[in-house]
């Protein structure tokens, strides 16, 4: 494939011949990447097994990291899980549509390259207007990566879509920048206790609301990955190298002063991401810093776009710094951790 086509989509589903056509490239067995709330996702027909191999080809994914299946309507479910436990129900009602993954057993219907080999599925219902009304529109469940060549930042544009697959895939709907900016919680409900294996924009805090003996997330790379094919380190990373400090206030903030500091003065240029409140924190210094927003919700939307834009500037080190480990904060964290190659940096 040499061209992809890309379709213009707005937030609100209009023009529809886009979703139409996006929709019959999908039935058709070909690659369309599209938003969801969360972010862009690479899609074809989940039960047509080349199809979902031309997936794993174009990102440069290895077989052993499974894809998640995105879904209508709970109609749907049927065909992409062999049972519904009623904790599944129950957390579906709640959540769905939206950003949560649930872990279940695979439907025969759902070929094994989609799961990496495995008897477990992901499937998730996205609340992004235009994923659904192509969903509905393709009639068959749709699997889904993340939108970026392997490892690298997932995309929450159609900018970042081509500029990782470009002429690697056939389509890409662009219905603009996604609402929520970090992936969706993934919820293995195969496990007992169910426990978190990547957390999401749905906190730990308001799945124990459903289900109080819900695990959290490993707070490792390594127990991470020991939970979850796919949970690599080094994830989600910029080319350019990031140090990340743990923790935030003014003793994280003087420590990435003095970091920028030791940088410049070996000649290095330097970026940082930094929520809207701490953007003087380098004032005085030649700092390329890219704001995040207000709060938490706002971090979230922006980081992916931030750490692509700092890591298309030609600098030699970005610097930012992690959040309290609650509601959104375990998603940033978690992350943030994985973009800096797995580990943080203490504040001293
Ligand atoms: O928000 C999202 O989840 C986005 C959008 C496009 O829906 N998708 C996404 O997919 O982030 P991806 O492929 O980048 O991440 C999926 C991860 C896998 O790497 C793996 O860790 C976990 O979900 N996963 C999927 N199926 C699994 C399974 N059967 N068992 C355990 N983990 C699974
Ligand atoms: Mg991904």
């Amino acid at each position: 494939m040499s061209q992809t086509l890309i379709l213009a989509v707005s937030p609100m589903g209009e023009p529809e011949s886009s979703i139409a056509r996006a929709a019959a490239l999908l039935r058709e067995g070909k690659l369309v990447a599209f938003p969801t709330e969360t972010v862009y996702g690479l899609g074809a027909d989940a039960t047509n097994e080349r199809a979902v191999a031309a997936i794993f080809a174009a990102k440069e994914r290895p077989a052993s990291d499974p894809l998640i299946v995105h879904i209508a309507d709970l109609e749907q479910l049927p065909t992409v899980v062999a049972e519904t436990p009623p904790l599944a129900l129950e957390l579906a009602r709640r959540f769905w549509p939206g950003p949560l993954t649930l872990v279940l057993p695979r439907a025969e219907a759902i070929p094994l390259n989609v799961t990496a080999g495995g008897e477990t599925v992901g499937v998730r219902m996205p609340a992004s207007v235009v994923a659904q009304k192509l969903l509905r529109a393709a009639g068959v469940p749709v699997a889904a990566p993340s939108a970026n060549r392997f490892m690298r930042t997932s995309p929450t544009t159609a900018a970042h879509v081509l500029a990782d697959l470009d002429g690697r895939i056939d389509c890409v709907l662009d219905g603009g920048p996604c609402a929520v900016g970090v992936e969706s919680t993934v919820l293995d409900l195969t496990a007992t206790p169910p426990r978190i294996l990547r957390p999401g924009a749905v906190t730990l805090e308001a799945l124990r609301e459903v289900a109080p003996r819900i695990d959290g997330p490993a707070t490792t790379g390594a127990e991470a990955i020991a939970r979850a094919p796919g949970q690599m380190e080094r994830h989600y990373a910029p080319r350019t190298p990031l140090v990340v400090f743990a923790g935030h206030g003014k003793r994280a903030l003087a420590a990435i002063r003095v970091e920028a500091q030791a940088a410049l003065a070996q000649e290095k240029r330097v970026g940082a991401l930094l929520p809207d409140i701490e953007i003087n924190a380098l004032d005085g210094l030649d700092v390329r810093v890219e704001s995040l927003g207000a709060d938490l919700a706002a971090v979230s939307r922006n980081l992916y776009a931030a750490l692509r834009a700092l890591d298309s500037a030609g600098l030699d080190l970005l610097i930012t710094h992690t959040y309290d480990d609650e509601g959104l904060g375990l998603a940033l964290n978690d992350r943030l951790r994985r973009a800096a190659g797995g580990s943080l940096r203490p504040v001293e």
